[in-house]
């Protein structure tokens, strides 16, 4: 099946960069959000960065507008019902998500791809809802999207063969570079990146080093763009927590437990850049 239309619902960061890549690669894209306020700002985030492009100069006005072109926004899932492909960037929450693929299954025709941008939760639990199983499959995404070129394509044990090689295809369209992984707790990448950030806050709270020089350590001893405790502030507080609380369910092994710390900060509402309140951004006494 060629992919034309693609509906994505979620405006957040994930969302709306998701939204850009995909209107920049000639889709006809549907961004969708649950109230006014959110959409406004997710299609903001969007043409914003074509905005920013142009004011560059690394796209013409005609592209940009070519773009803009490409995408609308909608608060009505029902609109929904001749795209492609639907990707969800909703909040981490497999309650929320079951309940939204419950929705799809009725709203998506049916061979429309499903697809979830979760950065952790099992694929198969939000298949098990639809009647397509073998049409649902994971695509997540790195933050920035735009910015970050790997696509995790993730298959359940009831996605088939073909809409692997659909979504291989559309990741690489995007401009993206695919890989395959199982549907397990973390996929590759998440699976290998959250341990890492857990200990750096462990490291922290036992007093091995200061995060400033946990950073420093990690950018110039290993060439990485940005410490974890900088990345934590970056991706979120709150997305490392759930992260990290979806694995260790899987896994229940210490290097995967969330540090008392991490638990701390997100109770508290600090969630990183997100909301200005995190390792660095506002921090006063962590
Ligand atoms: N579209 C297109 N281009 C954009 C853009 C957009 N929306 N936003 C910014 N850019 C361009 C800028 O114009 C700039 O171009 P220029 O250098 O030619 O002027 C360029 O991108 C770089 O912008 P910045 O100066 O902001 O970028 P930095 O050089 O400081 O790099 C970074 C920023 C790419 C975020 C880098 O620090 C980095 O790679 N950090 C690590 C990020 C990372 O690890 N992400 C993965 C997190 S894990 C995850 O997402 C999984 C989840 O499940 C938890």
């Amino acid at each position: 099946m060629a992919i034309k239309k693609v509906g994505i619902i979620g405006g957040g960061l994930m969302g709306s960069g998701i939204a850009q890549v995909t209107a920049q690669a000639g889709y006809d894209v549907l961004l969708n959000e649950v109230n006014q306020e959110l959409l406004d700002k997710g299609m903001a985030r969007v043409t914003g960065a074509w905005d920013m492009l142009t004011g560059k100069g690394k796209i013409t006005a005609e592209q940009a507008a070519g773009y803009r072109g490409h995408i609308r926004g909608t608060l009505d899932l029902a609109e929904f019902a001749d795209c492609d492909l639907i990707i969800e960037a909703i909040i981490e929450n497999l309650d929320h998500k079951r309940d939204l693929f419950a929705k799809l299954e009725g709203i998506a025709k049916r061979d429309a791809l499903l697809a979830s941008n979760t950065s952790s939760l099992p694929i198969i639990e939000m298949a098990a809802v639809t009647t397509r199983q073998d049409r649902v499959i994971g695509l997540h995404f790195f933050n920035p999207v735009p910015l970050m070129k790997l696509v995790e394509v993730i298959r359940s044990i009831a996605t088939s063969d073909q809409t692997i090689e659909e979504l291989r295809q559309f990741a690489i369209s995007v401009g993206k570079t695919p890989i395959i992984a199982k549907d397990t707790a973390g996929f590759v990448v998440n699976f290998l990146l959250i341990p890492y950030m857990l200990a750096a806050i462990r490291m922290y709270e036992n007093g091995i080093a200061t995060k400033e020089d946990i950073d420093t350590g990690m950018k110039l001893g290993c060439g990485y763009p940005m410490g974890p405790f900088e990345l934590l502030d970056y991706v979120g507080l709150d997305t490392t927590l759930y992260a990290a609380e979806a694995i260790y369910k899987e896994y229940p092994d210490p290097a995967y437990a969330p540090p008392t710390l991490l638990r701390r900060m997100v109770q508290a509402g600090r969630y990183g850049k997100k909301n200005g309140k995190g390792f660095y951004v506002g921090a006063d006494d962590n």
